[in-house]
Parts: structure tokens; C-alpha cells; sequence
């Protein structure tokens, strides 16, 4: 009995641990949503109950741009490897009588940033520098941000529009398998580059179902709330921030926080076919490249082709190439560089890169920047939002890499944003994303670094028909322009054009990279027979789009990739 006795205890305890984590994990039903068609109006982001969150300032009235703030702020929460305060951001708006807008929260580079501040004595790039740690870390935009878009387009209080996040955060929320996953990873480079305990790094393993309480971040949500940009940029969260910094080899200072400036700019706006394209200008590349790409296949009819089809593929691919060629000389920051923004959207510039299919792969060696007419002084989550007035939002908002820097602001609660890496640190050499650089994206203090991201909405007819975007880095662009051409080219439903499998070419590496067991495999070989180089990797993207059906209803579509979740009715 006494050795039977503690075998027995062992059997009962194992038991005991397995019935608990199989009821866990049975009775925890995440409640995402995918796919709704409704009638009136809906939001689709990186996570559910933000969603949520965002809808149910809709259904008090609210209109597209306080969902969009609430959402912004719910992700904040719900979302902490990605959506941010620590962050910055880009919101692009359509508004029901057709004027667009584009509000550009993206960080700044402090004001003590030097253009060679991530190089050593003998000029090498040490990457590490500008990916991890305070000294990664950009000047956060997300809060005067949403201060700015509230006050121009804002319709209710904005302490009801942060009130839901507050909530989330105070009482929490359960998370997912893979949020728990990505936590548990994640852990020890947390605690490496934070010195006091944080909510995001608990003793024992997260489990799907586990709730993620935030009582730091609630009280910073709070003096937002109350105080406006204030409540960030000045007082406690600022001091905070900067302690933070100090501790950890960062340079943002008060007074890069206090100069801090949210700026409204026009949209890049465009057409293709009969679509209107409205998205991002610089500091963001996403706009200029993805009309670059749209109007380089204008000329080929792709709608004759099918979808994941080696012709189509081709095409796609070899635009791609040349306009990430444009992207990598021509583009940065507009106030700081004079971007030919008329000469790189001339429809006659577009075409003559690529006046006819080049039979095989042109080798990215043989594809140079082309020469834009010079016009001086001119210049990671995604969430769409649409209301029942005909006001469309898209947002795509960032702290850059998983988590950010890792570091998070003691008693702030928040990941600091790890932005400088979207700089070319030394002109060519390649960053996080695989891209490279020069001038145009230079280091240099108070400028902001050049982003890939693509909030974008195409309207036809006098209304806005999709409203989408991405986040993936430089796979952003590309994820947005396949889910546009499946639906205009390739006739696809919303939910088929977000589902459907993505590829990606950006110039350098000279490669096309694909989603694996997508693609068929003979597609795949005549690819490569005309010379493509092609390599499997994981999931591209995170398409959370909104669609106008041919019947006039609505379909919110949340990427079934991930956790994303839809929300509306
Ligand atoms: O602004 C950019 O282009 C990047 N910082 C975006 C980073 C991103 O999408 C990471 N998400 N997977």
C-alpha cells in the first residue's frame, strides 16, 4: 500500500490535470465570426470582442470614425502584439458625399536620431539595435491620432469612445490558442528586456481560455480618456515613457512627446478601370505602390486570365518587381524628401515600365528604379469599418515586429513600438522585411519612417465597394492588390478573394514567395520553367475587408488566417 499509495495520488493528480486542461479547452469557444452579411453597417479587425467593442458604438449612433477610434482603442487591449498606443498608425476615410481623407499617425524618429545611429565603428548595420529595446523605438503617434480624427470627424463624447477598452482591460478578456501560443513564446524575450513584472508573462503556460487582465493599461486608457493627448503625451505616461527609455538604452524624450504632431494628408487617389482608389501617400509606400501595380495589369487584361493561373501569376509577379524597384529609391518621408508623387502615378510613367509581358522572369538584377518626372515640393493590424450614414473607414495601425520592442512602459502597460527598423539604416542593406533603401528613407530626427501599409478603399457608382487592408510588412501591398484583382478580375466573392492563397515578389530577394499546399504544383513548374525562383513560407497577410455585394448587402470578412473577427448588422 505505501508504494501503491503515491501511485494511485500520481494516477488521480495526472487525471485530475488532464480532465482540467481537456475542459478548458472544451469549453472555451473563442467567438469569432468570419464571414456576416449584413444590412447596415460592421466592423471587421484583428480580434473579436474589439470588433465587438467597435460595433457597439455603432449601434449608439456613432458614426464610422468613432467605431474606428473605439476599435483602434479595443485592439489596444485585445490585440497587444500589434495594435497600439506604444504605436503609430494610418486612417484613410470616405466619407457618404465622396470627400476622402487620409490621417497619418505614423512615430517620428526622436529628435536626438542620427542617420547612422544603428551602424558601427566600421559601418556594419547591427540590426538587433533597431528591433529590439528602447532604442528600436519610434515616438508613438496612436494617441494624437485618434485625439486629431475624433476632433475633425468625431461624432460622440471621446471618453465614450475609449470607455470599452478601459472595460476590457479593467475585467479582461479570454484569450486564444493562438494568443497563448504566441505569449508562451514570447516569454522569455519579454522578461529579458523588462525589469518589472508585466501582464503579458505569467509563471505557468497561457492556455486558450485564460483571461488577460491589463490594470496598467486600463489606468493609462483612463487619463486618455480624460485628457486627451495630454493624458499621454504630458504627466505620468509621458514621464513613464521615458524612465522606460532611459532604462533601456531608448532617446525618446518629453520633448519629442509633447512635439508630437498627428497630420492630415491628401489621399493618393487614383483610377483603375472604372474603380476609384483611394489610400495611403507617404510616409507610407502603400498607396503610390499598390496604384503602381494596379495600373501596370490594367494593360494586360488579367480578367481574361484565372486566378493562381501561370499567366496571371507572371503578370502579377513581374509588376510587382518593378514597382518595389520605384519603392526602394523613390520613397520616404515627403517632408523631409522631395517624393516625384505626379511623376510615379503618371499613367505614362506606369505603362513604359512595362510596355509589354516579358516572355520569362526579367531577373531583379536587370531591374533598375525608373525615372519618374521630378515635381520639387510635392510631394499591423488592419481594421475596416463601415456605417449606416455611407461613411467608410480604413486603419492599419502598428508597433512594427511581434510585441513590438518587447519593452513595456512600466505602469503604463503598453509595448513600445520598435518603428526605426523601417528606416534604411544603411543604404541596401536589407531590414526585418527583407527591404532595402536609401536616401529617400535615411535616418534623420523628426522624420517618419517609410511604411508599407495599405488602408485603402475602392469606390465605384458613387459608393465605396471595399474598404480593406493588411498587415505583413512589405507583404502588406501585395495581399491588398490580390484581394482587389480577385474580386475585379478574377470575379471572386469578398470571402473568396480574402481566402484564397497569396504569393509575393518585392524586387529583392529576387524570389516569389507563396503560401504553402495553395498552389498547384504544375503552376508552380511552369513558373519556374520561365526562370521565377520560388519559396513556400507561412501565412502572407491579414485581409479584414468589407465589400458591397452585387445585391447591395454588406459582407464583413475577417481573414480566416488567424483570431479575426467580424461584428455588425
Ligand atoms: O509600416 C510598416 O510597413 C511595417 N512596420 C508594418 C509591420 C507589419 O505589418 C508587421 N506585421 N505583420
Amino acid at each position: 500500500m505505501r508504494i501503491i499509495l503515491p501511485f494511485i495520488l500520481t494516477l488521480f493528480l495526472f487525471s485530475c490535470k488532464q480532465n482540467t486542461s481537456e475542459k478548458s479547452q472544451k469549453a472555451y469557444v473563442h467567438p469569432s465570426v468570419k464571414t456576416k452579411i449584413v444590412d447596415k453597417a460592421g466592423v471587421v479587425c484583428a480580434n473579436p470582442y474589439a470588433a465587438e467593442a467597435g460595433n457597439s458604438i455603432l449601434l449608439k449612433g456613432g458614426n464610422a470614425i468613432d467605431a474606428a477610434i473605439t476599435t483602434q482603442f479595443a485592439l489596444a487591449v485585445t490585440f497587444p502584439l500589434g495594435g497600439n498606443i506604444g504605436g503609430g498608425g494610418f486612417m484613410v476615410i470616405r466619407l457618404n458625399d465622396g470627400q476622402t481623407d487620409a490621417l497619418d499617425y505614423r512615430e517620428m524618429a526622436p529628435s536626438s536620431a542620427t542617420k547612422d545611429m544603428y551602424l558601427d565603428a566600421q559601418g556594419n548595420f547591427l540590426d538587433s539595435l533597431s528591433r529590439y529595446g528602447g532604442f528600436a523605438s519610434g515616438v508613438p503617434g496612436s494617441v494624437a491620432g485618434m485625439v486629431e480624427a475624433h476632433a475633425k470627424y468625431g461624432s460622440l463624447p471621446f471618453v465614450d469612445l475609449v470607455a470599452p477598452a478601459i472595460k476590457l482591460a479593467q475585467e479582461g478578456y479570454p484569450i486564444t490558442q493562438l494568443e497563448a501560443n504566441r505569449l508562451n513564446k514570447s516569454k522569455r524575450i519579454i522578461q529579458a528586456f523588462n525589469r518589472a513584472p508585466v501582464a503579458f508573462v505569467k509563471e505557468h503556460p497561457w492556455q486558450a481560455g485564460d483571461t488577460l487582465r491589463q490594470p496598467d493599461l486600463a489606468a493609462t486608457l483612463t487619463l486618455i480618456a480624460q485628457n486627451g493627448r495630454d493624458g499621454f503625451y504630458k504627466g505620468k505616461i509621458a514621464q513613464a515613457i521615458v524612465d522606460e527609455m532611459k532604462a533601456t538604452n531608448g532617446i525618446i524624450s518629453l520633448q519629442d512627446l509633447a512635439d508630437y504632431k498627428a497630420i492630415w494628408r491628401k489621399p493618393v487617389q487614383g483610377y483603375y478601370r472604372d474603380y476609384q482608389v483611394i489610400s495611403m501617400p507617404p510616409p507610407s509606400s502603400g498607396g503610390v505602390t499598390l496604384m503602381q501595380l494596379l495600373e501596370t495589369v490594367e494593360n494586360f487584361n488579367l480578367d481574361t486570365m484565372k486566378m493562381h493561373s501561370v499567366d496571371a501569376m507572371h503578370l502579377m509577379v513581374e509588376a510587382e518587381r518593378r514597382v518595389y524597384a520605384d519603392r526602394a529609391t523613390h520613397l520616404g518621408d515627403s517632408d523631409f524628401y522631395p517624393v516625384p508623387m505626379e511623376g510615379l502615378l503618371d499613367s505614362s510613367y506606369i505603362h513604359a515600365r512595362m510596355p509589354t509581358i516579358p516572355a520569362r522572369a526579367t531577373p531583379s538584377q536587370e531591374v533598375k528604379a525608373g525615372h519618374p518626372k521630378e515635381k520639387e515640393h510635392e510631394q499591423t493590424t488592419h481594421f475596416s469599418v463601415v456605417d449606416p450614414f455611407g461613411n467608410a473607414v480604413a486603419t492599419t495601425t502598428t508597433i512594427n515586429s511581434l510585441y513590438g520592442s518587447k519593452v513595456v512602459v512600466k505602469g503604463g502597460g503598453f509595448f513600445m513600438n520598435n518603428e526605426m527598423d523601417d528606416f534604411s539604416a544603411k543604404p541596401g542593406v536589407p531590414n526585418q522585411f527583407g527591404l532595402i533603401g536609401n536616401e529617400a528613407n535615411a535616418i534623420a530626427p523628426g522624420k517618419r519612417m517609410l511604411s508599407s501599409m495599405t488602408p485603402t478603399i475602392i469606390a465605384k457608382d458613387g459608393k465605396w465597394l471595399m474598404v480593406l487592408g493588411s498587415p505583413g510588412g512589405s507583404t502588406i501591398i501585395t495581399s491588398v492588390f490580390q484581394t482587389v484583382v480577385n474580386v475585379t478580375e478574377f470575379g471572386k466573392s469578398g470571402s473568396e478573394a480574402v481566402a484564397a492563397g497569396r504569393f509575393h515578389h518585392q524586387w529583392r530577394p529576387d524570389t516569389i514567395f507563396i503560401e504553402k499546399n495553395v498552389f498547384n504544383n504544375s503552376v508552380l513548374d511552369a513558373l519556374r520553367s520561365k526562370g521565377h525562383v520560388i519559396v513556400e513560407r507561412s501565412n502572407i497577410g491579414a485581409v479584414d475587408a468589407i465589400f458591397r455585394t452585387p445585391k447591395g448587402k454588406i459582407e464583413l470578412v475577417a481573414d480566416p488566417r488567424w483570431d479575426d473577427g467580424v461584428a455588425g448588422e
